[in-house]
């Protein structure tokens, strides 16, 4: 199994991948680092014990980051996630210790015991990551693997017209994190957008797997709402599993067509949070030069993913 570091802000979609991580056989979680971002850091890293109480899984769990890397606290998504984090639903809290070690510490410490094993799945804004590479500049060579849920190659925002949510959060780390030279995989908008779950769907995944697939069906409908109601202004109410398509990736990169090519972020403040992707085989700009190479998920099989997902959890 891909040995793998969840950095994550739970958050309903969270929750989703982080149940769908634990249940795959092909991945070992080796540890969940928390971030702010849906909600504040110390409620994300209360919620993702709880994820690991429900589980059953004893996991080290970090507190991270609490403040974008630039700029004031970020105003958290309350109204997409609750104010639980889990569509307020309010499961009974874990109490158990967060490990003592930061976010970047834990992961920079996994990375030096297996190294060139681990594969770092960032499911929140980039700030650990980004103060992974300030703190131990040599990650760059002891990680198999970074793959990011952010950002939109093709295709508009979901926070401003060209931002996505994590991006957006903090553009600055996102900016530093996307000009490191380490093996970096973008699964943004482009596909996440690309694959709707409805009722049926969340009532099956209750059915196959009641504890795991309860909580999702549970937590989802106030996600689901948010996305019918505020964001889509249609009566279906379906909803969007983000991170949990960046989970797939690591274990079946084949569900994706990828495409290699550079990115930058934008913080200016019209532009704030916006990712530009400019594919290798187009003319790029000089101040693209030292950009590095990365890959982008640009379309996604619809149907063997929403199998998998369905599949695991059935386990
Ligand atoms: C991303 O933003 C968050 O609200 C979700 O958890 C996901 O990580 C989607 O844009
Ligand atoms: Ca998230």
């Amino acid at each position: 199994a891909e040995k793998i570091i969840i950095d994550t802000d739970p958050g309903i979609d969270d929750a989703m991948a982080i149940f769908f991580a634990f249940q795959s056989p092909d991945l070992d979680v080796l540890g969940l680092t928390s971030v702010f971002g849906n909600v504040p850091v110390k409620m994300a890293a209360r919620n993702a014990v709880t994820l690991c109480d429900i589980a059953e899984k004893d996991i080290p769990v970090c507190e991270g980051l609490g403040l974008p890397w630039v700029g004031p606290e970020s105003g958290y998504a309350h109204f997409v996630h609750g104010d639980d984090g889990f569509g307020n639903i309010h499961p009974k809290l874990s109490d158990k210790p967060i490990d003592p070690r930061s976010s970047a510490q834990f992961i920079i410490d996994t990375a030096k015991q297996y190294p060139g094993e681990v594969t770092l799945v960032a499911i929140g804004p980039l700030t650990n990551l980004a103060m992974v590479l300030k703190m131990e500049p040599e990650i760059t060579k002891l990680l198999k693997g970074v793959v990011i849920m952010g950002g939109a190659a093709q295709v508009p925002g979901n926070v401003t017209p060209v931002a996505e949510a994590n991006i957006w959060n903090d553009p600055h780390a996102a900016d530093i994190v996307f000009s490191a030279d380490w093996p970096l995989t973008m699964i943004g908008l482009d596909v996440t957008y690309a694959v709707s779950y409805n009722q049926e769907y969340l009532g099956k995944l209750a059915e196959v797997n009641p504890k795991l697939g309860g909580f999702v069906h549970q937590a989802a409908q106030f996600y689901a709402k948010f996305y019918s109601e505020v964001f889509q202004n249609s009566d279906e109410e379906v909803c969007y599993f983000h991170d949990a398509m960046a989970l797939a990736y690591v274990i079946d990169p084949t569900l994706f067509d990828m495409k290699q090519g550079k990115f930058r972020v934008a913080t200016d403040p019209l532009c704030y949070g916006q990712t530009t992707f400019a594919p290798l085989d187009k003319m790029m700009s000089p101040q693209w030069e030292d950009a590095p190479v990365m890959q982008a998920a640009l379309k996604v099989d619809e149907e063997r993913i929403k199998k998998l997902f369905m599949d695991t959890y059935a386990l």
